[in-house]
């Protein structure tokens, strides 16, 4: 296998991190990633909002989100670093493209060696009464909502790739 289909067969979700930064050096990586991400009629309507792990807004998210969405400390896992991703809200293909770029990130991460979970669990409270208040904290341009988000940082331990079920998912006509 070459590197890049390496990097997707050993990528998986990391819920437990390490208290290490990332260097700027590997943030500028994958947000690089991100930025190259193709987008639908290259659009480009994705914006990255980057948080440091201790930023108060990420807090006042979790005090906003159901207690049954974060069962566990906090839904970014005392990553270091996280990542929100927001997008042009009446476009069609936002939600397609921010999938794509965050695992492009995802896959960035993991190949610099780094642990990384997408999170979605805070949509609800992102677009939920509190929507305008955190677009402006996290700086959203206009018209942008909430798409996905990503943690970042390393791994506190190593963790298996998932299983899956080739003759259940795919069909070969
Ligand atoms: C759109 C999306 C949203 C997700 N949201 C969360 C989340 O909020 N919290 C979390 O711990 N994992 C989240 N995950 C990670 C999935 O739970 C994980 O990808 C899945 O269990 C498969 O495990 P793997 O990534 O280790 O292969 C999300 C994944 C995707 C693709």
């Amino acid at each position: 296998m070459n590197e890049i289909l390496n990097t997707i067969a050993s990528r998986s979700s990391i819920r437990s991190y390490t208290g290490e930064k990332l260097t700027a050096e590997e943030l500028d990586a994958v947000l690089r990633a991100g930025l190259q991400a193709p987008t639908a009629i290259n659009r480009q309507e994705l914006h990255f909002t980057v948080l440091s792990g201790d930023a108060p807004i990420l807090f006042e998210i979790q005090d906003a989100m159901g207690a049954r969405l974060r069962p566990q400390a906090n839904f970014w896992y005392d990553a270091p670093t996280v990542i929100v991703i927001s997008g042009e809200r009446d476009f069609r293909w936002t939600q397609v493209d921010a999938g794509i770029a965050v695992e492009n990130m995802a896959l960035a991460a993991e190949s610099l060696g780094l642990g990384n979970v997408i999170l979605g669990c805070l949509k609800a409270a992102m677009l939920g009464e509190n929507r305008d208040r955190f677009a402006s904290e996290l700086h959203f341009p206009d018209g942008y909502d909430f798409m996905i988000a990503i943690a970042i940082g390393h791994k506190a331990a190593p963790k298996e790739p998932h299983a899956f079920d080739r003759q259940r998912d795919v069909t070969i006509l």
